[in-house]
């Protein structure tokens, strides 16, 4: 009997060298130029570089017969005709399209393809999502187009998937022992399904390797990949449509992915464009599993009879893991993942109860990411969990975790969104001295072991479920067959061991028991936790745990599309022009220290928050911020301690006794806008001098000497007449670069003073960042900013620094940054930091300077310097003390500078990593002699960046920078963890 792949055609490859291949080329095409081998399975293909362009001549192996190429040729026309590129077939000399060659006695047929030029994405292990979804669009075009062609003959290919499972049992022996019986497994669990529907499943021609190998990119006008095209043509059969989708859905499981969200993505645009069945969204994965079960078997067949075949050996690790991912997900969790599966039925009245041996009931314990039950200082530990559990059951003696919502318990942090299993697929029972699992209906047990239990069991309706137990010591009665009756004990939870340091004292063994509710007749081989990727899929299977227990039922709630909610909510009020971060941004709902945690309880290391100095949710903020507000809320013109204490203080900060006077507001924008007035009133000037890329607030007077051109693209030309303008001083890429960089920009300085003065418009301060953030974190070219103090002073101009970013130890070297740069400002503003979220912002100064003021005047600002805010301001000076965080920003900082400085070795994009301690700058360029900004690079950095678990924007007029000023706490793991990342990224071709 011939098996169904040696009739479909597992042979070797045609017997053609180079050689024969070029003259067969010139005799029957006229085709000249270099010749190389490209890989193919079964094939061989030639590529030909001929002056009029460059074609592939295709020698097709001796079982593909004259019908097939018909086919194929009528594909590409198809194809070529929907706008899909596609290669189109070279006219012989004779005129004929298909010709013949007799090699060793066979006849093969040959045809010349004209080239589709472009790259694959076979090789490019990161995929993002934008590339997946843009692939999906054009198998679904291709696919409607191949709908309208009539297949000419009726034809076997061992790569039809209808003959998925046969192919697998011929060629899986060359599939080593150990892999053999998961294989077959696998494939005949699949085909089970897949048999199920077959005779419904929609049919038509179709390619039959819509695969990353076979797909053409081209970079599209903003230089993303774009899938324009495909190629190779050789499996083109009539066959199920549902099989186009699975066989490219399958390819996509080697590559790293954004996240397996994006499989739903896909399946979202084939369901769409192409009017899925209900049938096809349910064979899909099972399809994706035997697809991937075939690629193996075929792959370790072709290895073996053809072991110089290089091609199919080195696509075997990609074909084991498109397997493995394939096969390690539930066929029901990805059918539901999709849209398309029977949600398990909700019980409609308690089932079961649990009970401690006190004869307590459970107590309701949330470990959902906004809970209170979880302490902010539990977040993001080994051990989290334990720890949480501990701190309930210092409460309760017996507590219940409900199986709805996703466990923040579960973050990680410095890791992978997709890597922390967030999601709980069952309830859990919690108690210190041991508790018993009743039974409320009549119980039949299903299967019993020494720790797991199934029983069936009905409700009020009549519906019939599976409970699955895990961690029970099942009671005696517990016997297969056998019914345990409404209120006795299915078993008790076991003792676990397991030590917590959260809480101090609490003792460490716990008894613990697991259970969930299934539908009747479910797999019971489903995880107990998943990532939130597929937790949609995964939770819909197993949904109704809760009201079993007779808690109220968690309402299934899809993430995606809260997430959507949530952003066109904000949209619908916001001023178009307000600045949001990520095309998909997660939502975010709690913090703690260097990270932020999303409403699906995924951790992201923060790279950007330079307000949570001290870290996210810092205790020591909260208990001072609460204590103040339930002590005293009233403002500066009443007598109070706090204010004393904490302008004392600050001003303490400065080490000079060139400072005397604090003024307390709300925000850097109100700290600059009265920094400004001081200025002009002190001095009775009107003008003031601002540098070019500078940023400084919003308000009427601090956008008045924002010049930033990204914040503001007509910032230059629209400066009212009391602003003038001064260059940046930056020394990297500005007009002066080098050593006397800073003298030059201070003699521009110079000049554009002694123009005002000369003009009778002498001015009254000159206002700069101590690093120039909107720059890209660069620090003034060296000298400027004792030569700017210089030239101001000569003219009688006050300066004014602003550390609103870089000021409070963020530089490490010292706590202001105008410190490190040898100057004394005359006005300080402050704000971010100093209040780590608090509303809070400073002007330090002179008390001769501020007294100015009163020339217009009373001052008075109602919430600034409130007990509460000065209570915050006290509260974060005392923890960047106590924890040491201006020497940690130093320390870790320049760890950090120095492991992206030795990635820029390896990465011609980073170009320069500018700033001090934990404001830095990494500045990304396309051309490192002209300097030419990446900034559509650096964009996609940042999403590939938030995929991995780092949240990092882009900075500088020229959006090419990535901020580096995270919490100060960044520990030195974290610090690696970014750079690991951002390494991984640059690795990528397309991020
Ligand atoms: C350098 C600088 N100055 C002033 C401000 C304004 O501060 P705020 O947003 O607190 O008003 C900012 C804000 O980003 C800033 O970066």
């Amino acid at each position: 009997m011939t098996t169904p792949a040696a009739e479909a055609g597992a042979h070797g490859r045609p017997p053609v060298t180079a050689a024969l291949a070029a003259e067969l080329a010139q005799q029957r095409f006229g085709l000249t130029g270099e010749i190389t081998e490209l890989g193919s399975q079964q094939d061989r293909n030639f590529l030909v570089d001929d002056a009029a362009g460059r074609v592939v001549l295709k020698i097709f192996n001796v079982a593909t017969d004259a019908s097939a190429i018909h086919d194929q040729v009528g594909a590409m026309t198809a194809l070529a005709a929907a706008g899909v590129e596609a290669p189109s077939p070279v006219p012989a000399a004779d005129g004929s399209l298909v010709g013949t060659v007799t090699l060793e006695g066979a006849d093969h047929r040959v045809v010349a393809l004209r080239f589709v030029e472009g790259e694959q994405l076979v090789d490019e292990h990161h995929l993002p999502t934008d590339v997946v979804t843009g692939l999906a669009e054009l198998v679904a075009r291709s696919t409607l187009a191949l709908a309208t062609v009539t297949p000419a003959a009726a034809r076997t290919s061992m790569w039809d998937l209808q003959h998925g499972r046969d192919v697998v049992l011929d060629l899986s022996r060359a599939v080593p022992e150990d892999e053999r019986e998961r294989l077959l497994a696998v494939t005949e669990a699949a085909w089970a399904r897949v048999e199920a529907v077959a005779d419904r499943l929609p049919r038509q021609l179709i390619h039959g390797d819509v695969t990353d190998d076979n797909v053409v990119v081209r970079p599209d006008a903003g230089g993303r990949p774009a899938v324009v095209g495909v190629i190779d043509f050789g499996d083109v059969v009539e066959s199920w449509r549902i099989g186009e989708v699975a066989v490219t859905v399958t390819a996509m499981l080697h590559h790293d992915l954004d996240d397996l969200g994006v499989l739903r993505a896909m399946v979202r645009v084939f369901a769409d464009r192409l009017d899925l069945t209900a049938d096809e969204r349910a064979v899909l994965w099972p399809l994706v599993q035997l697809r991937a079960a075939v690629l193996v078997a075929a792959g370790r067949h072709q290895a073996a009879i053809d072991p110089e075949n290089v091609y199919a050996t080195t696509r075997m690790a990609h074909e084991w893991r498109c397997f493995e991912v394939a096969a390690g997900l539930d066929a029901d969790a990805m059918a539901a993942l999709f849209g398309d599966a029977p949600a398990a039925p909700t019980p409609v009245s308690p089932l079961l109860s649990l009970r401690a041996a006190d004869g307590s009931l459970p107590v309701p314990v949330s470990f959902a990411p906004e809970s209170d039950d979880v302490a902010t200082d539990l977040l993001l530990r080994t051990d989290s969990e334990a720890a949480a559990l501990d701190a309930a059951l210092a409460r309760a003696t017996l507590v219940l975790v409900p199986q709805g919502a996703p466990r923040v318990t579960g973050a990680r942090p410095a890791s992978r969104p997709d890597a922390q299993l967030s999601q709980p697929l069952a309830a859990e029972s919690v108690s210190r001295g041991g508790h018993e699992l009743l039974t409320l209906v009549d119980a039949t047990v299903l299967a019993v072991d020494d720790s797991t239990l199934h029983v069936a069991v009905q409700g009020e309706d009549g519906v019939e479920h599976r409970v699955e137990v895990a961690c029970v010591q099942p009671s005696p009665d517990c016997r297969v067959g056998e019914v345990v009756p409404a209120g006795e004990s299915l078993g008790r939870a076991t003792p676990v061991e397991d030590v917590a340091d959260a809480v101090p004292g609490a003792a460490t063994s716990r008894h613990h028991l697991r259970l969930r509710v299934l539908p009747a007749g479910c797999a019971t081989d489903l995880p107990w936790a998943c990532a939130d990727d597929v937790a949609p899929g995964y939770s819909a299977l197993v949904a109704a745990t809760d009201p079993a227990l007779g808690l109220p039922v968690a309402a299934p709630l899809d993430e995606d599309e809260a997430d959507a909610r949530e952003q066109a909510r904000r949209n619908a009020f916001l001023p178009d022009n307000t600045e949001r971060y990520y095309r998909r941004p997660p939502q975010f709902v709690r913090g703690r220290r260097s990270h932020l945690i999303d409403s699906r309880g995924r951790a992201y290391l923060d790279l950007v928050n330079n307000v949570a100095a001290i870290g996210h949710s810092h205790p020591a903020l909260e208990q001072a911020v609460s204590r103040a507000l339930s002590m005293l809320n009233t403002n500066s013109r009443f007598l109070y301690r706090q204010l004393a204490d904490f302008s004392e203080r600050l001003l303490a900060t400065t080490g000079s006794d060139a400072y005397d006077s604090v003024v307390l507001v709300n925000s850097g924008t109100e700290a600059v806008d009265l920094a400004l007035r001081m200025a002009q009133v002190a001095t009775g000037r009107r003008q003031v001098v601002t540098h070019a890329e500078g940023y400084h607030g919003w308000s009427m007077a601090a956008d008045a000497v924002t010049t930033s051109a990204y914040d503001n693209p007509h910032a230059l030309d629209s400066r009212p007449d009391w602003v003038s303008l001064t260059d940046v001083p930056n020394g990297y890429r500005g007009r002066y670069r080098g050593e006397d960089a800073g003298a030059r920009y201070a003699a521009d300085l110079g000049g554009v003073l002694d123009g005002l003065v000369s003009a009778d418009r002498a001015p009254a301060a000159v206002i700069m960042e101590s690093i120039l953030g909107n720059s890209g974190g660069v620090v003034p070219a060296a000298g400027y900013s004792t030569a700017m103090q210089d030239q101001a002073r000569r003219v009688g101009a006050l300066t004014i620094a602003d550390e609103v970013q870089v000021g409070y130890g963020r530089t490490g070297e010292s706590f202001w940054a105008f410190q490190a740069e040898g100057t004394t400002p005359d006005i300080v503003v402050c704000a971010k930091a100093m209040g780590n979220g608090v509303p809070l912002g400073a002007v330090i100064t002179r008390k001769e300077i501020s007294d100015a003021l009163g020339r217009e005047g009373t001052f008075f600002s109602t919430t600034g310097g409130s007990p509460m805010a000065c209570a915050a301001g006290l509260a974060v000076l005392d923890v960047l003390e106590r924890e040491g965080l201006r020497e940690n920003a130093l320390e870790v900082g320049t760890h950090l500078r120095r492991r992206v400085e030795a990635l820029a070795e390896r990465h011609p994009l980073i170009a320069r990593v500018h700033g001090r301690g934990l404001y830095q700058g990494i500045e990304l360029v396309t051309d490192r002699e002209t300097l030419a900004p990446a900034a559509a690079e650096t964009a996609a950095v940042c999403e590939a960046l938030l995929h991995r678990g780092v949240i990092d924007q882009a900075t500088s007029e020229r959006q090419n920078v990535l901020k580096v000023k995270p919490p100060l706490t960044l520990t030195h793991a974290e610090a690696d963890f970014f750079v690991d990342a951002l390494d991984d990224v640059l690795s990528r071709k397309w991020y």
